[in-house]
């Protein structure tokens, strides 16, 4: 058997269209357009090519979006200011400044300081809690991508066992709560776990987000389960460029499962369409808009 390819690409092309119509129903009906501003400090080679497309993606989709480039030895202290600044901004609907920021900056400090109804990363403790206790609240975009793809193949998740590998604030824990949401029995596991393939191999949901290239193997998988790749691993080539790696064994993978995310070409490009359906969503609540439709899931295809 040979898997189903989840195109990232086709699938945010999808729900980019969604979000531009509705960006475009806000701003006929209200007047309103969404505002993102995105905060980079130094010159990673692979947080520059993300808030890029991050920037791109925004106005593409007919938002406005202001990009903050700040040098590596920029002070704590300056970067929470300009947060705060962004924060009274009234233009500035969503607020993401990219992880991971130089070493003499906390990365809690920096989440913590984004007001709460401006968190489109949605990484603030709030944001988190929100998503775990109930309450409307802004949902981490790389999460929301992987369940948006999910229900895309399989509407109704309802029963099936989920096994999430990795239990980061970024993606493992919010994961495995939007899937607990959609009425999965939800396992997380790590690189910790006693028998990590004995666990993966009882998921009909395999998502793996744990930083290890290529740690899931074909024999991990149970036949036809849904298998999303997460990882980003870069690993330098002898030309001086670097390849993608995911955190599965694709090539064995894809004899497996029943449907699969590719590296590049999946998980990666929804995180960018989330983050616009966050910062459509973060515009609509501050201004109290109800009659405007966000995208919650995938749009069907034409
Ligand atoms: N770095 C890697 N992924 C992300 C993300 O989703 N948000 C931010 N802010 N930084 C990241």
């Amino acid at each position: 058997m040979t898997a189903t390819i989840i195109d990232g690409k086709e699938a945010s092309a999808r729900l980019k269209d969604g979000i531009a119509k509705a960006v475009a129903d806000l701003k006929a009906k209200h007047g309103l357009v969404p505002g993102l501003a995105t905060v980079l400090i130094g010159d990673d080679p692979a947080s520059q090519v993300y808030v890029a497309s991050k920037q791109k993606t925004a106005h593409a989709l007919g938002m406005n979006s202001v990009q903050h480039d700040l040098p590596g030895a920029t002070p704590e202290a300056e970067l929470l200011d300009l947060i705060r600044r962004l924060n009274a901004d009234p233009k500035i609907n969503g607020i993401l400044v990219q992880l991971p920021p130089p070493k003499h900056i906390d990365p809690f400090k920096v989440i913590t300081a984004i007001a709460v109804a401006k968190d489109v990363d949605g990484l603030h403790p709030e944001s988190a809690g929100r998503l775990m206790a109930g309450g409307d609240s802004l949902v981490s975009c790389t999460p929301m991508g992987c369940v948006m793809m999910i229900k895309d193949v399989r509407p109704d998740l309802t029963g099936l066992h989920a096994v999430v590998v990795g239990r980061s604030n970024l993606v493992g824990k919010p994961v495995a709560h939007l899937l607990l949401n959609e009425n999965c029995t939800v396992t997380i596991a790590h690189s910790r776990t006693k028998d990590l393939a004995a666990v993966c191999r009882t998921a009909d949901i395999l998502v793996a987000a744990v930083g290890r290239r290529e740690m899931v193997r074909g024999d991990w998988i149970k036949p036809g389960a849904i298998v999303i790749d997460v990882g980003i691993n870069r690993v330098p080539t002898a030309e001086g460029k670097s390849k993608l790696y995911g955190d599965v064994n694709f090539a064995e993978a894809v004899e497996v499962a029943g449907a699969i995310t590719p590296v590049p070409g999946g998980v990666g490009l929804m995180t960018v369409a989330c983050l616009m359906v966050n910062t459509l969503k973060a515009t609509c609540l501050q201004n109290g808009i109800t009659d405007v439709e966000i995208p919650t899931r995938l749009p069907p295809r034409a």
